[in-house]
């Protein structure tokens, strides 16, 4: 079977621990500008993994990223600016233009979304797609893709 190029092979995590800990490991390869999609149902863990990257890239501390699902965007960093957004309650592109993502995009910044799915334009690149998938209670598949230079 031919390999998808840019696609690693699913990692299986078997805690929020292991999830958070692959985040950071993700985080060592990510420069920016850079998006990151997160994709997969509900509690599928995509604030988890998002703990684990925003903390690797040293925006902010494990414990003080969580789910922007009310305020939509977060930001952490300093000079090195990363966004975590959250489109679970949007529900049209005309919604999601008033976030004013472009903004972020335009920055040096790394942003990670959570129901990327939603973010209709493909316009922007290098991205990175990861897909999150609930295997059992404490499982969950991860596999990673990887898009633009
Ligand atoms: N292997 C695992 N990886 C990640 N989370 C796990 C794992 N095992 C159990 N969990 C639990 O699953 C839940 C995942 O929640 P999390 O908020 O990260 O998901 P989410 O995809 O962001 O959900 P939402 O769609 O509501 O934003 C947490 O309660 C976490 O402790
Ligand atoms: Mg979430």
């Amino acid at each position: 079977m031919v390999k998808e190029p840019n696609k690693t092979a699913p990692v299986v995590t078997h805690s929020p621990e292991e999830t958070i800990a692959l985040g950071r490991e993700l985080a060592k390869g990510l420069r920016p500008p850079c998006l990151v999609l997160l994709k997969g149902e509900l509690g599928s863990g995509k604030t988890t993994l998002a703990k684990g990257i925003v903390a690797g890239l040293g925006a902010a501390r494990e414990e003080e990223v969580t789910s922007p699902s009310f305020t939509l965007v977060h930001e952490y960093g300093g000079e090195r600016k990363v966004f975590h957004v959250d489109l679970y309650r949007i529900e049209s592109s005309r919604e999601l233009a008033t976030l004013g993502l472009e903004e972020l995009w335009s920055a040096e910044a790394i942003v990670i979304v959570e129901w990327g799915e939603k973010l209709w334009d493909n316009s922007v690149a290098p991205r990175v797609i990861i897909q999150l998938e609930y295997i059992s209670s404490e499982e969950r598949r991860i596999t990673v893709e990887r898009s633009g230079s």
